[in-house]
């Protein structure tokens, strides 16, 4: 083993990645699976966006584009920030990666040196853990439950600030809990950080993804904060994009040119031809992504109620994303036919196993008391799901 990176040692494989994996590996058995694990839109990518990629395949824009990415895009995506986000940047602010994932990851190498504290809160996404080892620093979690709807109170954010906090990653809407946070409270956090020179990566890549009247707000409107927070988005949730790999970046000039440099030196640019498509996903005017959140809407609906039926489960309503995540430690302790139950692992591998459910445990996101289910799939399958694991839980005694 000392052959290895000892830093590369202590990096986990992705939990959703690989639950992901083994569903299809039953599924490919024949087996009846339902999925629920999955951080993507079921909805197809629209055709417009296809289009725009196969024109540019058919003019030959196949050939490396610049490093940070292509000067039409970089143009599309300071229009997007500033219609939707009131945020003004010059093309020295944007960086364009394959994914938002790999837009953050560069941007904490940037940020990061050895012993730095990043600060983030619990539930988190999957990832957040593990980049910022990679980074070198080290983490600071929060914990926020479901009692306050996964949302951490000012005074705990100044409780978690020491002389090592390099930077605080915010992520609203929330993967996994889809909970939002309203400008009224984003404020109230933000004057906690106003004047402490900490950088704030905030992820927003779930943006368009909103229900009832919730408004996104971004942090970097805040004047005080906009030399230090540094916007995160993409295409993946919001365009059903998550196979053409582009996210962005942007924010203060200096910290972009690193991650650039770490960019140019790592991967280069993001594919040429998924740039063109991204081109037309952020100017040309459409109704796919209303009418997809419309269906979200519907669905969590539906499977807040269903699942609120349930003994014992307590689900809030979440806000944004596409993901209820729900209380199931009362659950703990019980048993069925020796199979016993004490975490979300557990009860996850339980659902999979006896009933071919696939959720997502809680541990991964840093909440051992919850579960993830995504609702991007089909109502049937929502309803179904529900029934299967009503009836999976009844058993335990
Ligand atoms: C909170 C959050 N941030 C970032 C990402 C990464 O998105 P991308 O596909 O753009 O890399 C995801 C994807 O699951 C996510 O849930």
């Amino acid at each position: 083993m000392e052959n290895f990176s000892q830093l590369l040692l202590s990096v986990e494989e992705s939990r959703t990645l690989a639950l992901t994996s083994l569903i299809k590996k039953l599924k490919a058995e024949g087996k009846d699976v339902l999925a629920f694990s999955a951080g993507e839109p079921d909805f197809n990518t629209p055709q417009f966006i296809k289009d725009a990629a196969i024109k540019s395949i058919n003019e030959n824009f196949t050939r490396y584009t610049n490093n940070e990415g292509y000067p039409d895009l970089i143009k599309a995506i300071i229009k997007k920030f500033q219609s939707d986000n009131n945020l003004i940047f010059n093309a020295e602010n944007i960086l364009v990666s394959n994914g938002a994932k790999h837009s953050i990851y560069n941007l904490l190498r940037a940020i990061c040196n050895p012993n730095d504290e990043v600060i983030y809160q619990a539930p988190y996404w999957v990832s957040y853990p593990e980049m910022v080892k990679l980074a070198g620093a080290n983490s600071v979690v929060i914990d926020a439950g479901a009692e306050v709807n996964y949302k951490i109170f000012p005074s705990q954010l100044e409780k978690a600030i020491t002389k090592k906090t390099k930077a605080l990653i915010f992520n609203s809407p929330s993967n996994p809990t889809g909970a939002v946070y309203n400008k009224k409270e984003i404020h109230e956090l933000a004057e906690v950080l106003k004047g402490k020179n900490i950088w704030i990566i905030s992820d927003e890549i779930y943006e368009k993804i909103i229900f009832d009247d919730e408004q996104h707000f971004a942090i970097a409107a805040i004047d005080e904060l906009k030399d230090w927070a540094i916007t995160v988005n993409g295409v993946s949730k919001s365009f059903a994009m998550t196979g053409w790999r582009i996210g962005y970046a942007a924010g203060n000039r200096e910290v972009i040119r690193l991650a650039r440099n770490l960019q140019s030196h790592s991967t280069s640019n993001p594919c040429s031809i998924s740039q063109a498509a991204v081109v037309a996903a952020l100017t040309v005017s459409s109704t796919e992504v209303g009418e997809m959140v419309v269906k979200f809407q519907e669905r969590r609906n539906f499977i807040v109620n269903e699942l609120n039926k349930i003994d014992g489960i307590k689900c809030p309503t979440p806000k944004g994303a596409f993901y209820v995540f729900f209380d199931v430690s009362n659950y703990y302790g019980k048993e069925n036919h020796g199979k016993v139950i004490n975490d979300s692992s557990s009860l996850c591998s339980y659902l999979l196993e006896s009933e071919l459910v696939g959720l997502v445990p809680g541990i991964a996101f840093g909440n051992d008391n919850c579960v993830r289910m995504s609702y991007a799939c089909s109502m049937e399958d929502i309803a179904e799901g529900i029934k299967r694991i009503k009836k999976a839980l009844s058993l335990l005694k």
